[in-house]
């Protein structure tokens, strides 16, 4: 059963059972339309009480439907709430913990609602680039006027159920109840009440008007139009809105319909709602069950206080955890805490924060010299500098002094996880956890699973990524990762594209209007190419004759790293982080293309674009095949969480899959050609080969 019924003092009582959130399933559904039956055949009920079991009124749509035939099977939620808002009793909302999206709509059509303080009330449709399209957006204006129904619409955000109820002139909610475990019995009462009022009152025959009409719908037009470039959704939202203080109620309801289907078919909705299963599916381990028991994580030691380690520090500490900061002298330990106490206090400085909070997270962070302090920590995170010489020291040291069962974890991004792990007597509790800089800011971590990394590490460190507010994606032990892996085949990529005669800011500029937060030249200025340049001179060795352009090597050896020396790719005026253009650079490549022998040629930034993204793709591709990241997915939370690919577009490989793999492929033959290219490289990885060939995309 989704919905329990039963009769309380002359009330039926349907009481919607669906966990975690009463999702509108169809079972639900059905038997919410069922109980409304009953109750209106049995003469002796005189009102109807709808409400949730356990910890929500109703989320909404049930997401186990999304994009599924039963999402539509009927009774749908629209004919639901046509038997609710016309059954001849009254029918009562009794509302707690979180009424959302079509959890809302269903009690927008109820003839009255009472609630529970606290609840949380929102239509998050937009967030999916969809709108409500069960009455919301023609009710919720009826009930709380115009303007703060739009704004609750296009932004999607929360808001307290308070918040509403003080709202002059408010209709949506009847009662408030203080207590929520009193609210059935409050709308029972309530019900009782009003069991002999007729008509009964239905949100549809009030009015919604806005006092200054048009030119506020175009002051809102103007305002939400600039802040969302690349979404339809809070537009159509407006419109939405709009139709409701125009067109007769009935009128308004199709309108909402019809921009509802087409928001539905829009790639930047497909791409919404793909990265929201995206990240529900990062989060599990095909092959660690999710009842695999976890370690207790109650202390964290860092190993480095240096860029890494400080931001590392700071999302434990904000989530309550204690950490202590281990360094091998006091000047460095100092630097380190220093930062993290500039951090706190520009937050402090915007509002962010409250001085008595951030004493008590300061409070939590230790420091010291000596390994032994470190001895009753539960998970312990080296980021010292990136030399597998140091690292051997540390990991050798941490294995004689930290407790057995405690976690060792390495922030490594280019170094073998496993050999690390061989340092130790205990290769099982090592797991690599790669935070992306700035680390107290990056959403992302990749988690990376040695091979002999244990189940319960990798349950445990999933669990705590979500605890510190994180989104975790598992990678095997391959160089780079899942990110930086791919990072270098673009990185090589706009080399490439700058030899055969494209500027650096003519791949910036393609790349960001494609939507990238930052083009790959800025971005190695932001990041520093000295880094890139010693990963290089590594790479010579390990992969000597691997081709790429040398431009990046020539700029390093001018000693323009970037952004920190006031000069990279482009010049920065001090404190400043606009680039500007160098004359001097484009020389040296102008220079650097005579000396290999290429003509330049103009080049579209449609070509700029695919290169990199389907550089991408192919990498991405092969990762897979590898086994090193799970499903496509995950390497679309990635890029999307750690290197500012466009959220609207989904990642890569929804991209890819939006722009057919067969065409991708097509694009590869075609980059194959160029001589000035990378052949090799744009042989289609054996995956991307196959899904073509049979028709299918990635998943
Ligand atoms: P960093 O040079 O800023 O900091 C390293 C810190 O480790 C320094 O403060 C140094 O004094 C300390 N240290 C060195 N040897 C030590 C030892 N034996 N014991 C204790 N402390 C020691 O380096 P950063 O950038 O923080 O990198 C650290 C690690 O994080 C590296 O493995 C790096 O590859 C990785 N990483 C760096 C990212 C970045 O963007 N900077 C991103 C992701 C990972």
């Amino acid at each position: 059963m989704t919905a329990e019924y039963k009769v309380h003092d002359e009330v039926a009582i349907i009481t919607l059972n669906n966990p975690p959130v009463n999702g509108l399933g169809y079972s639900t559904r059905k038997a919410i339309a069922d109980g409304i039956d009953q109750a209106t055949a049995d003469a002796s009920v005189k009102a109807i009480v709808i409400t949730g079991a356990g910890k929500a009124f109703s989320g909404g749509a049930d997401i186990n439907e999304f994009g599924k035939d039963s999402a539509f099977r009927e009774p749908n939620l629209h004919g639901v709430i046509s038997v609710i808002e016309n059954a001849d009793k009254p029918v009562v909302a009794a509302i707690h913990s979180i009424v959302m999206g079509g959890g809302l709509e269903l009690a927008l059509a109820c003839h009255y609602r009472v609630v529970a303080a606290g609840t949380k009330v929102a239509l998050p449709e937009v967030k999916l680039g969809l709108l409500p399209g069960a009455g919301g957006t023609q009710r919720l204006p009826r009930v709380i006027g115009v303007e703060a129904a739009l704004n609750m619409i296009v932004s999607g955000e929360t808001v307290p159920a308070e918040v509403l109820a003080s709202l002059p002139g408010q209709k949506l909610f009847d009662e408030v109840v203080d207590e929520p475990g009193r609210v059935v019995e409050a709308a029972v009462a309530f019900a009782r009440s009003v069991d002999d009022v007729r008509p009964l009152p239905k949100v549809r025959d009030l009015p919604a008007r806005h006092p200054q009409g048009e030119a506020f719908f175009q002051f809102a037009r103007n305002t939400v139009g600039a802040m969302v470039k690349h979404l339809p959704a809070p537009l159509k939202c407006l419109e939405a809105v709009e139709a409701a203080t125009r067109l007769r109620f009935d009128e308004g309801l199709a309108k909402e319909r019809e921009l509802f289907l087409n928001l539905m078919w829009t790639p930047e909705s497909r791409a919404l709602r793909h990265l929201f299963f995206a990240e529900r599916a990062a989060s599990k381990i095909d092959d660690v069950p999710a009842d695999t028991p976890q370690r207790k994580i109650g202390r964290v030691g860092v190993i480095g206080a240096g860029t890494m380690g400080g931001g590392i520090a700071m999302n434990f500490l904000n989530a309550g955890i204690p950490v202590t900061i281990l360094e091998t002298r006091q000047e460095a330990l100092d630097r380190g805490v220093g930062v993290i106490r500039k951090n706190y206090e520009d937050r402090i400085k915007k509002g962010k924060l409250k001085q008595d909070k951030y004493e008590k997270t300061i409070a939590l962070l230790s420091t010291t010299l000596d390994y032994a302090d470190l001895k009753d920590v539960d998970l312990v995170i080296e980021a010292v500098f990136e030399e597998i010489g140091v690292k051997e020291q540390v990991f050798k040291k941490l294995d004689e002094v930290i407790k057995p069962g405690a976690i060792l974890a390495s922030n490594t991004s280019t170094l073998d996880l496993n050999k690390i792990a061989s340092f130790t007597q205990r290769p099982q509790d090592v797991v690599g956890l790669h935070f992306f800089s700035p680390a107290n800011v990056m959403k992302l971590l990749e988690v990376v699973r040695g091979e002999k990394t244990a189940n319960d590490v990798l349950a445990t460190v999933m669990a705590l990524a979500k605890k510190i507010k994180k989104v975790a994606v598992v990678a095997g032990v391959t160089d780079g990762f899942i990110g930086n892996r791919m990072i270098e085949q673009y990185s090589r990529q706009a080399g490439f594209l700058i030899d055969e005669g494209a500027t650096p800011q003519q791949v910036d500029k393609a790349i960001e209007k494609f939507g990238f937060a930052m083009g790959p030249f800025r971005m190695g200025d932001l990041a520093g190419n000295d880094i890139g340049w010693a990963i290089r001179k590594r790479r010579a060795v390990e992969k000597p004759g691997l081709r790429y352009s040398r431009t990046a090597d020539l700029l390093c050896e001018k000693g323009r790293f970037g952004q920190k020396t006031g000069a990279g790719w482009y010049d920065y005026a001090p404190g400043k982080r606009d680039p500007i253009v160098n004359q001097e650079v484009l020389e040296m490549i102008e220079q650097y293309r005579k000396d290999e022998g290429i003509t330049p040629r103009k080049i579209s930034d449609d070509e700029i674009v695919q290169r990199l993204v389907f550089s991408l793709v192919n990498e991405a591709a092969h990762i897979l095949e590898e086994g090193f990241a799970q499903r496509a997915s995950d390497v679309d939370i990635v890029y999307l969480y750690g290197y500012g690919f466009p959220f609207w577009r989904g990642g890569p490989m929804n991209y890819a899959n939006e722009f057919g793999l067969f065409n991708v492929v097509e694009a590869m033959k075609r980059f194959a050609r160029n001589p000035h290219d990378d052949v090799d490289f744009w042989q289609p990885a054996p995956l991307l080969a196959r899904l073509v060939a049979e028709g299918k995309q990635f998943k």
